[in-house]
C-alpha cells in the first residue's frame, strides 16, 4: 500500500526542508532569491495568521519530512465582500510525483479558501507547463485569462 499523504501547515523543524524545496521551485522558474528573502518568507509563512500561509506534505505521517510545499494568501477584491485566496507557490519534489500530493494540497488550500468563506480560490500558471495543468485541468476550471507584468523598475 502506498504511504499516506498527510498536509498540515509547517512546524519550524520543517525550516531546512522548506528552504530546500522552495529552493526547487525557484529553481523550476529559474528564479534565485537571496537568503534573506528565504528567512522573510519563513518568518510570516509561520507566524500564526500571517499574510503568507503555508501547507507542507509528508508521506507516512505527520512527523515525516517534507516533500511537498504550497503557499497561499488571502486578498480583499473589489467584487465581493469576501476575501478571495491566491494559491501562489506549489511544488512536490521531483522523487515522489504522481502520487497525489500536488492534488492534495490544493485541496487542502480549498479547505482553507472554504473555512474564511472565501468568494474564489484561484492561481496562475504557464501556458507550456503541461505536468502542472494536467492536474489542474483536473481539479479545476481554465478561465481564459493570461497574464501581462508591467515593468516598473
Ligand atoms: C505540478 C506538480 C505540483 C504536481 O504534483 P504531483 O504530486 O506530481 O501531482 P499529483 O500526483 O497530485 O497529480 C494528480 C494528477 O494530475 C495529473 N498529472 C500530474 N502530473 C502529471 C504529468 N507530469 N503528466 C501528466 N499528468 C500529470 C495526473 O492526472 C495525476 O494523476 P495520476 O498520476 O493518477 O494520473 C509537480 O509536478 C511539480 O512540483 N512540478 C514542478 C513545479 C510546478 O510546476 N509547480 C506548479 C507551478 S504553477
Amino acid at each position: 500500500m502506498p504511504p499516506e499523504i498527510v498536509v498540515t501547515p509547517f512546524a519550524s523543524q520543517d525550516r531546512e526542508r522548506w528552504a530546500e524545496l522552495w529552493r526547487g521551485y525557484l529553481d523550476f522558474y529559474e528564479t534565485q532569491l537571496p537568503p534573506e528573502n528565504y528567512h522573510h518568507t519563513w518568518q510570516r509563512l509561520i507566524a500564526a495568521g500571517g499574510p503568507i500561509r503555508g501547507l507542507g506534505a509528508r508521506l507516512g505521517g505527520a512527523t515525516r519530512p517534507l516533500v511537498g510545499i504550497a503557499h497561499y494568501l488571502f486578498h480583499p477584491h473589489a467584487w465581493t465582500t469576501k476575501d478571495v485566496c491566491y494559491l501562489q507557490d506549489l511544488f512536490v519534489d521531483s522523487t515522489v510525483r504522481r502520487a497525489g500530493c500536488g492534488r492534495r494540497l490544493i485541496e487542502a488550500v480549498a479547505a482553507a479558501a472554504r473555512e474564511r468563506r472565501c468568494y474564489r480560490l484561484y492561481w496562475t500558471t504557464k501556458e507550456d507547463n503541461t505536468s502542472a495543468r494536467s492536474l489542474y485541468d483536473r481539479v479545476a476550471r481554465f478561465n481564459g485569462f493570461i497574464r501581462y507584468d508591467y515593468p516598473l523598475e
